[in-house]
């Protein structure tokens, strides 16, 4: 697909790490555009662009910006979510890397935006050489007078930090996460309240991912019209990052305008790896439910794969080939959600853990008929029942398994423990 890279366009170009770099290349141009408006008109243009969050929810930025209160005398900030812990997913990571004055300058549009004089950036622990790389540009950015007591001389004054997390997943959940950055131990918080009214500090809060903080100087410069004609349809708009792993033959970040579809990012991927079958994909991170392979040609966007019962998520795409058992793929994930349970609701404390053991039990060997049942019925248990969604996560690929791949459960149960030569292998070391 001939595309050119908006979000992606600097990689491969290190010398944009610092401002000068950043400006000789056109960078910045988003935030002087910004900087020449009032407040309330980049609201607009970034509600008027449909640009969606790109955390996961795919909640509309602009109109999230809009609930800050404005008759306050509280301080207000942005908390960019930089940590980026669903399986699968290292989009972010590609743009801090490579084009840390891009977010530094998305989020000083996002600050100008709402009136925040400070913005965290909450990054991941195991991210430190990205904490580096961003700690670094900030630092330039100061000296370049980008940010400080007055944003390019123009009087608005703007503190970054990055704030570095400790490595738990249900950090990357916004409650949870400012629950972290205050010192406290990283377990959501009950809403309403909502962050934009009681975030950080008690105060209004604003909290966007890294790669929708990063379309924003974009929308700023070339204008919401330009963001618009990019992607599927007025709902689902501009450029997209989509992390592809699993059996392609070259894994990667990859962008295209949202609404790709799995066929062609992985004829991007230079095909299927070993020229192999798809029998299933995962559109978008752990939580998004498996797709069988006719939804290939499904355009991964937001409404799309809602409809086809699943969600864009953060949109790592996990490609699974004729030869995968999916049945033991979903017992590590479910290890997973099991092992990042924060544990305060009961359902999603007790749920995620039956899951793995039910699992666990049926890739030893020892499946019983009507163990597909009671997968759906700890799912029902689990789904909507939590503070946060971790649980809803959780059941995701559970519930898609038994649902969408019944046979795939059945061969297992049926086998009376009587295990295929692949199941023996995949059976190794698992023990109940
Ligand atoms: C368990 C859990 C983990 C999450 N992890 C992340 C994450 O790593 N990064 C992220 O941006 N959003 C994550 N989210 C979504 C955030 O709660 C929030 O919706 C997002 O940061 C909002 O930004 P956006 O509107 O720009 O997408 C997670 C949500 C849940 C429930």
């Amino acid at each position: 697909m001939a595309y050119e890279p908006v979000l992606l366009r600097h990689v491969g170009h290190p010398e944009v790490r610092t401002v000068a770099g950043y400006r000789e290349r056109g960078g910045y141009r988003g935030l002087e555009q910004a900087l020449t408006m009032e407040p309330d008109e980049v609201i607009e243009a970034v509600k008027d662009s449909g640009l969606r969050g790109r955390g996961g929810a795919g909640f509309p930025a602009g109109l999230k910006w809009s609930f800050i209160p404005k008759e306050t005398d509280q301080p207000k900030y942005l908390v960019c979510n930089a940590d980026e812990s669903e399986p699968g997913t290292y989009k972010d990571r590609i743009l801090m890397e490579e084009d840390p004055q891009q977010l530094i300058e998305g989020c000083a549009i996002c600050c100008y935006a709402v009136s925040a004089n400070t913005c965290y950036i909450y990054i991941r622990g195991e991210y430190v050489e990205q904490a580096e790389i961003l700690e670094e540009a900030i630092r330039d950015a100061y000296q370049a007078g980008v940010l400080g007591d007055s944003v390019m001389g123009k009087g608005f004054k703007l503190d970054m930090y990055v704030h570095r997390g400790a490595g738990a997943y249900i950090c990357g959940e916004e409650t949870g996460m400012l629950e972290s950055l205050e010192g406290k131990r990283g377990q959501p918080r009950i809403k309403p309240p909502f962050p934009a009214v009681v975030g950080a500090f008690g105060c209004p809060t604003v909290i966007n991912n890294v790669e929708t903080l990063c379309n924003v100087p974009h929308i700023l410069e070339r204008g919401a019209d330009w963001f618009k004609q990019i992607g599927t349809d007025e709902r689902n708009t501009g450029p997209k990052l989509y992390c592809v792993s699993g059996h392609v033959e070259r894994p990667g970040t990859y962008e295209y305008p949202i609404g790709a579809t799995l066929n062609q990012i992985i004829e991007g991927c230079g095909g299927m790896w070993r020229g192999r079958q798809l029998k299933a994909f995962i559109p978008g991170g752990a939580s998004a439910p498996m797709l069988p392979a006719e939804f290939a040609d499904t355009p991964l966007d937001f409404d799309n794969l809602a409809k086809a019962g699943s969600m864009l998520g953060s949109a790592a795409v996990v490609v699974m080939d004729d030869q995968t058992d999916l049945v033991r793929s979903v017992y590590r994930l479910a290890k997973f959600f099991n092992h990042e349970s924060c544990g305060q609701c009961t359902p999603c404390r007790e749920g995620t853990n039956w899951a793995e053991l039910v699992l666990k039990k049926i890739v030893a060997g020892n499946g019983k008929p009507g163990d597909d049942e009671l997968i759906l019925r700890i799912c029902r248990n689990m789904g909507g029942t939590t503070l946060c969604p971790l649980a809803d996560a959780a059941v995701g690929p559970l519930r898609s398994l038994v649902q969408n791949f019944p046979d795939e459960v059945r061969a297992w149960l049926d086998s009376d423990g009587a295990l295929t030569p692949a199941r023996q292998y995949f059976s190794e070391g698992v023990t109940v």
